[in-house]
């Protein structure tokens, strides 16, 4: 791809995802030449050939302006989005989060605008005590604190000190880019492990808990992202283990247990018993990622150093959200839509999984889970992804770079991330035989000098 169409990709998959909305300004061709570091003649370009398909408008003397495409998009065929790793509008139960919040503010009247006690509302601590009993996580009320969204907890984790005085973390690879991100740009020194589709070798993780200064080991045991893996109870055992022979702590990210089927299948922080496991259970994908709500179980000797760095970070989660979430808890809405919105993700991925059944490609293996967000697809030749972008958005398909998963010393081209959580299955029969046919078409060829990958890709997108 050349580069002026790797910068209208980039513009248009802003634009098809709705981050860039219509009559929003667009960078100078200045200030767009710098994000790229190319020509103003190369971003001119880019600029002539979308405004000449009609996706964006110029105002001489003003400058540049999405036009009203999302409306256009609607009129031609509906966008695939494999891209969003956040509940469909179209299913989420609006109505009832709506009522909690204005119960919210109704019954505790003054108080809904009032500080918390750092840890939180003492009415959603008691709550979320009970609540995490339903995940197999038993602890007291005292050791649960609640912040504004697993990021936040993870990252005042990357930046504190932990009690085994050590200082780096250790992430599997792939794993969430918030999480990468948040090790940026704290600084903090960071080891990777490989957990492909044949999981994460056990001795690997025992030489570097043993050889390497690994302060936390940050895990995403169940349905992880990106590649819709989980641990097996003996896989999970074996790493509380070896937490404990090392004086090694975890950080289980549990966001996705709510999805689970199976309540066979418990957390990390259930085989603990040496207080090693710090659990985090977020409230995005399951209720809505804007109410900035997740509960953290933290071990004694943590817990103070965490809720210093989180009072003088944040002060308190919002009073507002706490309320809302412990009336949709305690009210019985939690689990009715919870149900609901699960059953959707089964069918979702069933459908996911006759599809890949159908295409029996040898170049192609797949991770497909029962439930959750997220699946993938690990291509056995080399792709370049910035060649296939264009095609797909041009395909009305949206679909994550999935490189912006790994480290650099481990990144590489083979694996896609292909999130369910917004695609219905008659988009997910029609999109995946779109996608792997495109695919198929651009499977490696040496010959093409592809642009390498640059970080400025990822811009503002972590989910
Ligand atoms: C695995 C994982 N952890 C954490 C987060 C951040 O979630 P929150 O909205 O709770 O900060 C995400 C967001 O997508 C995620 O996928």
């Amino acid at each position: 791809m050349k580069k002026h169409e790797c910068i209208s990709a980039h513009i248009l998959e802003n634009i098809q995802s709705g981050n860039m909305l219509p009559n929003e300004k667009l960078p100078s061709l200045r200030e767009m030449a710098n994000i790229f570091q190319v020509s103003i003649g190369t971003v001119q370009s880019a600029y002539d050939s979308l405004e000449h398909d009609n996706f964006i408008y110029s105002i001489p003397k003003k400058g540049y302006f999405v036009l009203g495409v999302n409306e256009r998009f609607k009129a031609v065929s509906p966008l695939i989005d494999f891209f969003s790793g956040s509940l469909d509008t179209r299913n989420i139960p609006i109505h009832d989060i709506q009522q909690c919040m204005l119960k919210a503010i109704n019954l505790y009247t003054t108080q809904a605008y009032r500080y918390t006690a750092p840890q939180g509302h003492k009415d959603l601590l008691k709550i979320m005590k009970t609540h995490l009993e339903g995940y197999q996580v038993y602890t007291d009320t005292d050791n649960i604190v609640m912040v504004s969204g697993s990021q936040q907890a993870l990252d005042i984790l990357c930046r504190m000190p932990f009690p085994n005085g050590k200082d780096k973390v250790l992430v599997e690879q792939p794993t969430y880019y918030g999480v990468l991100k948040s090790l940026e740009v704290n600084n903090t020194p960071r080891e990777g492990i490989k957990r492909g589709f044949e999981g994460l070798s056990l001795q690997e993780l025992d030489r570097i808990f043993h050889y390497d200064n690994i302060k936390f080991f940050y895990t995403i045991p169940r349905f992880h992202n990106p590649t819709g893996q989980s641990y097996t109870i003996e896989e999970k055992q074996a790493i509380v283990k070896l937490a404990k022979k090392y004086n090694v702590y975890i950080v289980e990210d549990d966001i996705a247990a709510d999805f689970d089927t199976s309540n066979k299948r418990c957390p990390l922080h259930y085989y603990d018993i040496h207080d090693h496991v710090i659990y985090i259970k977020s409230f995005s994908k399951i209720v809505q990622p804007g109410l900035r709500i997740a509960a953290i179980v933290l071990p004694q000797l943590l817990l103070n150093t965490f809720i210093d760095f989180h009072r003088w970070t944040d002060t308190q989660c919002a009073t507002l959200s706490q309320s809302t979430l412990a009336i949709y808890l305690s009210s019985g809405m939690f689990k009715k839509n919870t149900k609901m919105i699960r059953d959707i993700y089964v069918k979702r991925m069933a459908k996911l999984q006759e599809i890949a059944d159908t295409l029996n490609d040898n170049d192609i293996e797949w991770s497909i889970p029962d439930s959750g967000f997220y699946a993938c697809m690990k291509i056995n030749k080399e792709i370049q992804f910035d060649q296939i972008q264009l095609e797909l958005l041009k395909n009305r398909i949206c679909l994550m770079d999935t490189r912006m998963f790994f480290l650099n010393e481990f990144k590489n081209n083979n694996y896609l991330r292909i999130s369910i959580s917004k695609a219905n299955e008659d988009e997910i029969a029609l999109g995946i035989n779109k996608l792997v046919k495109i695919i198929k078409n651009h499977l490696f060829d040496e010959s093409i000098d592809a642009p390498k990958y640059k970080e400025h890709f990822d811009l503002d997108w972590i989910y």
